[in-house]
């Protein structure tokens, strides 16, 4: 049956409309999504570059109500970890590989009043995971590569997030790449309970529709 407090349905805003960002924002808010995922990116941990802080804290202004989910792509980490608590974050994500000192870097998400998460990309094993745990308030699977909205979800990922259920069964996984209500009950009987989606909720042609499909394709899972 479905759950709202069990899922959770995070909108990457990097595939909205940027000269339409409030009225998109507005949309999807308004619909249903739970969070505002943004990916941060520095062209230089990934291929791509996006926003900084400032955008952060403007949809902070624009509605405080609003939570924004921060998935850090950039390295090194520390500075833009302040950055983005100061700014209104209410989650940050970051990349084993982008820090040098994994566990220090999570506690700082920690100490500026934010949850953390750590984000592990497709080739990336679960080894980091052993040590750091207990620090973390979720895991992020990426189900593509990082770097580019409107890719195909690589589907051997539903494999490693039944695994990360069964070792770490009380840890929150995230999914992020390629999410769909077409794909989102496989993810979901995985282990998955939040849904980050760019291109399928913002690039299909209603929002309102899209955001209630995805509930929809959760409706029936078993608990
Ligand atoms: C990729 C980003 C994703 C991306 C998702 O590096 O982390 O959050 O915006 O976009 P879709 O849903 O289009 O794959
Ligand atoms: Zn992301």
């Amino acid at each position: 049956m479905l759950d709202p407090e069990k899922y959770l349905i995070l909108a990457s805003i990097m595939s909205a409309d940027m000269m339409r960002l409030g009225d998109e924002l507005d949309q999807v808010m308004q619909s249903g999504a739970d969070m505002l995922h943004l990916d941060i990116m520095d062209h230089h941990y990934v291929p791509n570059l996006t926003f900084g802080p400032k955008l952060c804290a403007d949809i902070k202004n624009y509605n405080s109500r609003w939570k924004m989910d921060v998935h850090l792509m950039v390295q090194p980490v520390d500075q833009l970890i302040l950055s983005f608590a100061a700014a209104g974050a209410h989650r940050i994500s970051i990349h084993p590989e982008a820090t040098l000192h994994l566990d220090r870097s999570l506690q700082l998400i920690q100490q500026s009043g934010c949850k953390a998460g750590l984000v592990l990309n497709p080739a990336t094993t679960l080894d980091c995971l052993s040590f750091c745990a207990h620090r973390l308030d979720f895991v992020m699977v990426m189900t593509v590569n990082p770097g580019f909205g409107g890719q195909q979800l690589i589907p051997q990922m539903i494999e490693k997030i039944a695994r990360i259920n069964s070792l770490y069964p009380d840890l929150p996984i995230s999914v992020d790449g390629g999410v769909c209500a077409e794909n989102m009950s496989d993810l979901a009987i995985a282990g998955a309970t939040q849904f980050v989606a760019g291109s399928a909720i913002f690039n299909r042609q209603d929002c309102v529709k899209n955001i209630l499909n995805m509930r929809q394709s959760l409706s029936n899972i078993p608990s």
